[in-house]
């Protein structure tokens, strides 16, 4: 069992990662300061030049323009502006404008809002296959567009995958979609700190980022819209950030996730080689206490995200599998969600064509800047037990979900 003295071995960090010390120390001094960025006086201005030297620096680090940051409360919120923006921009200039394709392996910030286009406001929505690593079948993509090319609105598709964490090929959308000036989508949550990125020259044309996934704070993230791109906002009041985010800035959080975003990219390239280090490890080592055990999503290089390595145990509940581990101190996630108690499949590995039992029987974990060898070791130390308890208590046992879809 954990005990107190014992520290936790984190190994969920793309569920949240921890915020980094100085990241507290900029928004602390920034929330000790009066003003509101809008207000014309010194206190404001005072403020907008903090969160417009915030959006400079975002806007380097993630080879964007000044112009194009729109900040937001979060991932979650700047896919629903990109999805419904942009399919009601695009459909109120063509009505024909009806399709919005993706794959089926989205995470649920985006799948969610595209299912609420689809029923509540009549949309075609397309989810396209992936193979079984996770990645998208491009070719379903094309013939999808040349279908009719003229009826698409928007193309979405995530840069990495938050469950299996296999790169998408995005530039290879972006090559099919600008032929028929169709907007490019892509949700860069997981992605970004793990793999480099520029935005300019992924070509997308909008993408979604957030700050609590970077060591930044929750609640703040931005969407990158290009300067030329027509959305319709969804929040509509004092007009802040272009107009296309309406509500009063937080200051604070922005200065935060500026100075995570710059720490973030600034170490990708080395933190990226410790943790693809650090999960090879981990990969190689529970395979020998647990012979059976699948990896899942793409391992070629530079085709997954390096701090993320998913695993399938036959004959294991994940939900048990979860709580045997969290009583030994060791945090990792299922990905699938709960829905009345009753555990469910994720649909990222049921695209993927795994069994609704191996993909009930799966563990995400997932390595962050804070991630050690010791960490590792723990998970090495407790993982056979635990899986000996969860195959003797059966894929029927009953299980704690969390519900929460991440
Ligand atoms: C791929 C992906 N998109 C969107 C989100 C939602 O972001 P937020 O928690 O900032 O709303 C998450 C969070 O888990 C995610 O993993």
């Amino acid at each position: 069992m954990n005990s107190p003295d014992r520290p936790v071995a984190y190994l969920d960090h793309a569920a949240t990662t921890p915020i980094y010390p100085e990241v507290v120390d900029v928004m602390a001094a920034q929330m000790g300061r009066l003003g509101n960025a809008s207000s014309l006086h010194g206190s404001g201005r005072g403020a907008r030049r903090v969160v417009e030297e915030s959006r400079e620096t975002i806007a380097a680090a993630l080879g964007a323009r000044p112009s194009e940051v729109v900040f937001t409360s979060g991932g979650t919120e700047s896919d629903n502006l990109a999805i419904k923006g942009f399919a009601w921009a695009r459909r109120r200039v063509d009505d024909r404008r009806v399709r919005v394709l993706s794959t089926a392996v989205e995470h649920h910030a985006v799948l969610d809002p595209l299912h609420w286009l689809a029923t509540d406001e009549r949309a075609e929505v397309e989810l396209l296959p992936v193979d079984s690593d996770g990645r998208l079948d491009l070719a379903a993509l094309e013939a999808s567009i040349a279908r009719e090319p003229e009826s698409v609105s928007l193309i979405t598709v995530m840069w990495a995958n938050n469950e299996v964490g296999t790169i998408q090929p995005i530039e290879d959308v972006v090559a099919l979609a600008s032929p028929h000036g169709i907007p490019v989508h892509t949700d860069a949550v997981q992605a970004l700190g793990q793999v480099p990125i520029d935005f300019a020259a992924s070509g997308v044309d909008a993408m979604t980022v957030t700050g609590h996934k970077i060591g930044g704070p929750f609640g703040v993230g931005v969407l990158l819209l290009r300067r030329e791109a027509e959305l319709v906002s969804l929040l509509h009041g004092g007009g802040q950030e272009r107009d296309v985010r309406s509500g009063t800035i937080d200051a604070p959080a922005i200065v935060g996730l500026a100075r995570a975003t710059e720490l973030a990219v600034k170490g990708q390239a080395e933190r990226a080689a410790v943790l693809a280090g650090l999960r090879d490890d981990l990969v190689r080592r529970l395979r020998e206490v647990v012979p059976d055990v699948i990896v899942n999503g793409a391992t070629g290089e530079g085709q997954r995200l390096p701090g993320n390595a998913h695993l399938s145990f036959p004959g294991c509940e994940g939900d048990s599998l979860l709580m045997l581990l969290d009583a030994n101190g060791i945090e990792c996630s299922t990905g699938s969600a709960c829905s009345a108690g009753v555990p469910q499949a994720s649909h990222v590995l049921l695209a993927m064509g795994r069994s609704d039992d191996i993909a009930r029987g799966s563990l995400r974990f997932s390595l962050g800047h804070t991630s050690t060898m010791g960490d590792v070791d723990r998970l090495i130390e407790a993982i056979g037990p635990a899986v000996e308890r969860a195959r003797a208590a059966g894929v029927s046992s009953s299980s704690r979900a969390s519900g929460v879809r991440r």
